[in-house]
């Protein structure tokens, strides 16, 4: 079957949206926020040239499975992803929203990314190999890149308005949201990563790490946002053929990664567009993941 094209903008209602990250597309909906997820893709930071379609519906499908397998762990935003309950005008767009939006509550998003790792992979083996230590964990000498660590720690990270964001220790990051809330916010999230670790390898998956985003409503009551263990927000590798010592295959950006490569991008604009093939089999990785995951396909 051939794929419809990818969404790479979205104007509702004839409105554009008040807010874009580089995925989704935000519109005030009155006290409540309508995230869009579109099929943009990013890689090193910037948005490429070309989208990957159905990419924002299994974003926003995986996410609504994690909220809806966390929630006894932690109140989310997430108030529905019926487009028939959507407020005036956006319940009106079904054919652009179906499957591929939320409606949340908005929040005062905290000023710190949670990371959750589990293996020692990214910017973590980075930090490992320049000082034995990731954000102010000493961790064990000897590991490999790629290999599991003793237990799942905290990471916290600045949240770069442009560029990458930078790994901080607790105390800095509780310099920025306060002690008692980096406490909470710690121990949540190493129990949401817990969580998915254990349904992602009953699936044959390495959930390696993952980010979450935390935010508190005007009644001060904190609600995990944004995105869930998606593909974009974690990293996925398959069990099968699993190797620590160098670099696992990404399960979804791995074709998008060697393409890159191939033609030397310099990771600096003009941002490429990828080739159809190239476009395709990402949208293959993206489907597989959401597939193995939910034990379904994708509506
Ligand atoms: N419930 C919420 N309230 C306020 N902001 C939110 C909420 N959920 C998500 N966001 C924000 O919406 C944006 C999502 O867009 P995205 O494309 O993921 O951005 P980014 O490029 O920063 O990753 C992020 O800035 C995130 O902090
Ligand atoms: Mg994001």
């Amino acid at each position: 079957m051939h794929p419809s094209p990818p969404l790479i903008e979205t104007r509702l209602a004839g409105r554009l949206p008040d807010r874009h990250g580089k995925v989704r597309d935000l519109y005030d909906a009155g006290d409540d926020l309508l995230l869009v997820a579109t099929d943009r893709i990013s890689a090193f930071d910037y948005v490429l040239g070309s989208g990957i379609p159905d990419k924002g519906r299994v974003l926003t499908q995986l996410s609504a499975f994690w909220f809806g397998r966390t929630a006894d762990i932690v109140a989310n935003h997430l108030l529905t992803t019926d487009v028939a309950r959507y407020p005036a005008p956006f319940r009106d767009e079904r054919r652009a929203l179906d499957g591929r939006s939320m409606l949340v509550r908005k929040t005062a998003p905290l000023a710190i990314e949670c990371v959750a790792r589990g293996y020692l992979s990214g910017s973590g083996w980075k930090d490992y190999c320049a000082s034995g230590m990731v954000c102010g964990h000493r961790l064990p000498a000897g590991l490999r890149e790629s290999e599991q660590l003793p237990s799942p720690i905290f990471t916290p990270a600045t949240k770069a308005t442009s560029g990458h964001d930078e790994n901080i220790t607790e105390q800095a990051a509780a310099a920025l949201v306060g002690e008692a809330l980096l406490e909470r916010v710690k121990a949540l999230t190493l129990a949401l990563y817990e969580r998915g670790a254990a349904h992602a390898a009953s699936c044959g998956i390495v959930l390696a790490d993952t980010k979450f985003e935390f935010g508190l409503t005007p009644a001060g009551d904190l609600l995990l946002i944004d995105e869930a263990m998606t593909p974009d927000s974690s990293r996925y590798w398959p069990r099968d053929g699993y190797a620590p010592g160098g670099p696992q295959p990404s399960f979804d950006k791995q074709f998008v990664r060697d393409y890159l490569e191939t033609i030397r991008w310099n990771k600096q604009p003009p941002v490429p567009a990828l080739p159809d093939d190239v476009v395709l089999r990402t949208r293959a990785k993206y489907l597989e993941a959401f597939e193995r995951l939910t034990g379904r396909e994708l509506a």
